[in-house]
């Protein structure tokens, strides 16, 4: 898809270890604009951690949860929003997301092993029910490729620094951003 002409929101998307959590703040920073991380409300919302929505309401109920609170988040602007690595199963999702002129929708890829790698040296690797169940993973991941490669902009973050990665986005968008500190004019 072409990158919108103008662009007041930023979706990151991307599998579990993509560096969506990591990224979106750091770009949202670079852009003087707002972070929301998907999960993180989620989890507030539900007042219980992902993986427990999991274990005690079952994925589909996580997945309503989840689009029902992306809808309400990419309806905001200046902001860069992360999704979880699932979120674009949901065709609603995807179909919201591609629809609206000023959100731009960012890929941030890496391949399956690496992802896996980096999700283990993280603090919460146990807590992430999708990563657990590994015979599903590739399957997940594959199934997954076609839905984040639909976005406009995808980023290799394969031996890139976080501030690398923000700096080839925000390159990327600055011709497209108004209203920001930083890209005004
Ligand atoms: C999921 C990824 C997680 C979280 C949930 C389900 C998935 O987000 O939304 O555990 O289906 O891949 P991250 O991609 O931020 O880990």
């Amino acid at each position: 898809m072409p990158i919108p002409h103008t662009i007041r929101t930023i979706v990151l998307t991307g599998f579990m270890g993509a560096g969506k959590s990591t990224i979106g703040p750091a770009l949202a920073l670079e852009l003087g604009w707002e972070f929301v991380d998907a999960d993180a409300v989620i989890e507030s919302r539900a007042g219980k951690p992902i993986a427990q929505i999991f274990a005690e309401q079952g994925e589909a109920a996580f997945r309503a949860l989840e689009a029902e609170v992306i809808r309400e988040q990419a309806a905001k602007q200046n902001l860069v929003l992360a999704l979880g690595g699932g979120a674009l199963e949901t065709e609603s999702t995807r179909a919201l997301l591609q629809m609206h002129p000023s959100t731009l929708i960012v890929f941030l890829d890496a391949p399956l092993e690496l992802l896996v790698t980096r999700c283990l040296e993280q603090a919460g690797a146990a807590e992430r029910p999708v990563l657990a169940d590994r015979e599903q993973l590739l399957h997940r991941f594959q199934a997954r490729l076609p839905h984040y490669r639909d976005a406009h902009l995808t980023v290799s973050t394969v031996g890139l620094t976080a501030d690398e990665v923000v700096a080839k986005i925000a390159d990327a968008v600055s011709g497209a951003i108004q209203g920001s500190r930083r890209y005004e004019g």
